[in-house]
C-alpha cells in the first residue's frame, strides 16, 4: 500500500479491533460499479477487500460493466440498446456485455490474486426474460429467478471469494444480461448477508440537494413512495430502489460510497461515522410486545424446551401472569421466538432475560441474539444499568455469543434469590453492564 496515500493510522488498528467480533463471520456483498473498476482506486479497494478476508469477513464481490459496455460500443461502432442492464438488451449489446464481463471480471481475479486471495467466477445466477413490459420486449435483458446459494455458500466456506458477473442463464442456459444493483440485493437476500456496500462514483445519496450520511429505510421509503422522487439524483434512483428492497428483506446495511476514495471501503466499514451513506433498517422490527391472546402459542413455542428443562418450569398459568413482560419474534404471522424482560422493584437497576427461546427450525439464524440484544437494548433505553440471564444449557451462549460473564448469587435481586434457591435448578448466573 501506497504509505504517503494511506488515510488510516496505525493508532485505528485499536478501533478497528472493536468491530472484529462484531463482524465475524458475516457476509458482505461488494458491488463494484464499472466505471469504479477502470479507476485507479480499484487495486487499493481490492486490497481493502484482502483486509476483510483476514479479519474472517465473507466476501462476495457483484461487479457492473456500465462504462466498460458503453467503450465498447463506442471503440467497435456498434450501438448499443442499454448500458445499465435496466433497459432492452438487444443481440448486439448482449454480445458487448458478455465480452465487457469477461474482461471485468479478469480485472478483479487479478487484483485478487496479486493479494494471495482465491476467488472464483460462478455461474450461479439463474435468470428469467424481463420480457413485454407495456408492450416493450426487452429481449436479452433479464431478472434473477433463483440464486444457488448452497454453491456460493460452498465457495465461501473454502475462503473462495465468488466473483458474480451482471450476466444469468435461463433454464436452457441461455444467457441474460441483469442490472448490477439488483443483482448485488438478490444475492446479499440468498446468502443473509449483513451488509452491502455500492462502490460508485458518488459521494453518497443526496436528499434534495443534502448529502446524507445516514438514512433509516423509514425516510428512504418515504421519499421514494412521494409521485416524483425528485429529492434524489435520477442517476442513483435505482440504487436508492435496490437499497430500499434490500433493507426490507431484512440486509441491515446498505451503503453507498465513493469508490475514488483511497481507503474509503475500510473506512465505511470500521469506523462511525463512514465516508458514503448508510440505510439502515430498523433490526428489531419483527420483535413486537406478546399480546394477551397470544398465551397458548407462547406455551406451545416453549414446550419443548420446557420438557428439556432448558427453560424453568411454566404452565399457561405463569405465562398469563407475566404476559406483560414477553415479546415476540415473528415470521409472516407466525411466533418464531420469544424472551420475557423481567423488572425487580427491590432493584430497579437490574432486568432479567428470561424465557428465551427460538423454534428449532429456526435456531442459529442470529434471532437468539437478535432477541437478547433487544432486550438489552430496551433495558438500557430505560435506564437500566445490568441484564441478568439465568441459564442451564445455553450459558456458553449468554457467555460467547452475547457477551455476558459468569456472575454469582449476590447479583440477583432478593425475591430472585429466593426462588433461585428454591428451584433447585442450580442455573448459572450470568451479567451484562448495559452502560458500556
Ligand atoms: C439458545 C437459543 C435461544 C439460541 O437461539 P439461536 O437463534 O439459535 O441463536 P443465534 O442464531 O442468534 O446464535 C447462534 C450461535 O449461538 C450458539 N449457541 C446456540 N445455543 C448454544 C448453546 N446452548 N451453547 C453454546 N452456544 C450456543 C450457536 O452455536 C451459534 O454459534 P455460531 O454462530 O458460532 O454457529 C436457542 O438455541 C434456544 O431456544 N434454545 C433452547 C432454549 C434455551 O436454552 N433458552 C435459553 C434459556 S436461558
Amino acid at each position: 500500500m501506497d504509505q504517503e496515500k494511506s488515510t488510516i493510522q496505525p493508532a485505528d488498528l485499536r478501533g478497528i479491533l472493536n468491530y472484529v467480533p462484531r463482524f465475524l463471520g458475516q457476509t458482505f456483498v461488494v458491488s463494484i460499479d464499472g466505471s469504479i473498476i477502470d479507476h485507479a482506486n480499484l487495486p487499493n479497494i481490492l486490497l481493502d477487500i484482502a483486509v476483510l478476508r483476514s479479519l474472517q469477513i465473507n466476501v462476495v464481490i457483484v461487479h457492473g460493466i456500465g462504462t466498460q459496455l458503453k467503450n465498447l460500443s463506442e471503440q467497435r461502432s456498434i450501438p448499443i440498446s442499454n448500458a445499465d442492464g435496466s433497459g432492452v438488451t438487444d443481440e448486439a449489446t448482449l454480445d458487448l456485455a458478455i465480452r465487457a464481463s469477461s474482461r471485468v471480471s479478469h480485472q478483479i481475479l487479478e487484483g485478487l490474486t496479486q493479494s494471495g486471495l482465491k476467488c472464483a467466477i460462478t455461474n450461479s445466477i439463474r435468470a428469467k426474460p424481463k420480457g413485454i413490459i407495456k408492450g416493450e420486449d426487452f429481449h436479452r435483458s433479464g431478472t434473477v429467478e433463483l440464486i444457488d446459494a448452497s454453491f456460493l455458500q460452498h465457495l465461501i466456506d473454502k475462503s473462495i471469494i465468488p466473483i458474480i458477473q451482471p450476466i444469468g442463464f435461463d433454464r436452457n442456459g441461455h444467457t441474460l444480461r441483469i442490472n448490477s444493483d439488483a443483482l448485488a440485493i438478490d444475492v446479499a437476500i440468498a446468502l443473509k448477508a449483513t451488509k452491502v456496500l455500492f462502490l460508485a462514483e458518488t459521494s453518497g445519496l443526496s436528499v434534495d440537494g443534502n448529502l446524507k450520511r445516514q438514512l433509516p429505510v423509514e425516510e428512504l421509503q418515504s421519499i421514494l413512495q412521494k409521485e416524483e422522487a425528485t429529492a434524489i439524483d435520477p442517476l442513483l434512483l435505482e440504487k436508492a430502489n435496490q437499497a430500499l428492497r434490500g433493507a426490507m428483506a431484512d440486509i441491515s446495511r446498505i451503503h453507498l460510497l465513493d469508490g475514488r476514495i483511497h481507503d474509503g471501503l475500510i473506512s465505511e466499514v470500521f469506523s462511525n461515522e463512514g465516508v458514503g451513506t448508510l440505510i439502515y433498517g430498523n433490526e428489531y422490527a419483527r420483535i413486537r410486545k406478546a399480546r394477551k391472546d397470544e398465551v397458548a402459542p407462547l406455551y406451545h413455542l416453549m414446550r419443548s424446551a420446557i420438557e428439556k428443562e432448558e427453560l424453568a418450569q411454566k404452565d399457561m398459568n405463569s405465562i398469563e401472569s407475566g404476559i406483560d413482560t414477553f415479546y415476540v419474534y415473528e415470521v409472516d404471522g407466525n411466533l418464531i421466538g420469544c424472551v420475557a424482560i423481567v423488572e425487580y422493584p427491590e432493584k430497579p437497576d437490574t432486568i432479567e432475560i428470561s424465557s428465551l427461546h427460538v423454534h428449532p427450525l429456526y435456531q442459529r439464524q442470529g434471532i437468539g441474539v437478535k432477541l437478547v440484544n433487544f432486550a438489552c437494548h430496551a433495558g438500557a433505553e430505560s435506564g437500566t444499568k445490568t441484564a441478568l440471564a439465568l441459564s442451564t444449557q445455553s450459558f456458553e451462549f449468554f457467555k460467547s455469543v452475547c457477551g455476558f460473564a459468569v456472575a454469582d448469587t449476590e447479583a440477583l435481586p432478593a425475591s430472585r434469590l429466593a426462588a433461585y434457591q428454591e428451584s433447585g435448578r442450580q442455573s448459572k448466573i450470568l451479567s451484562k453492564s448495559l452502560t458500556s
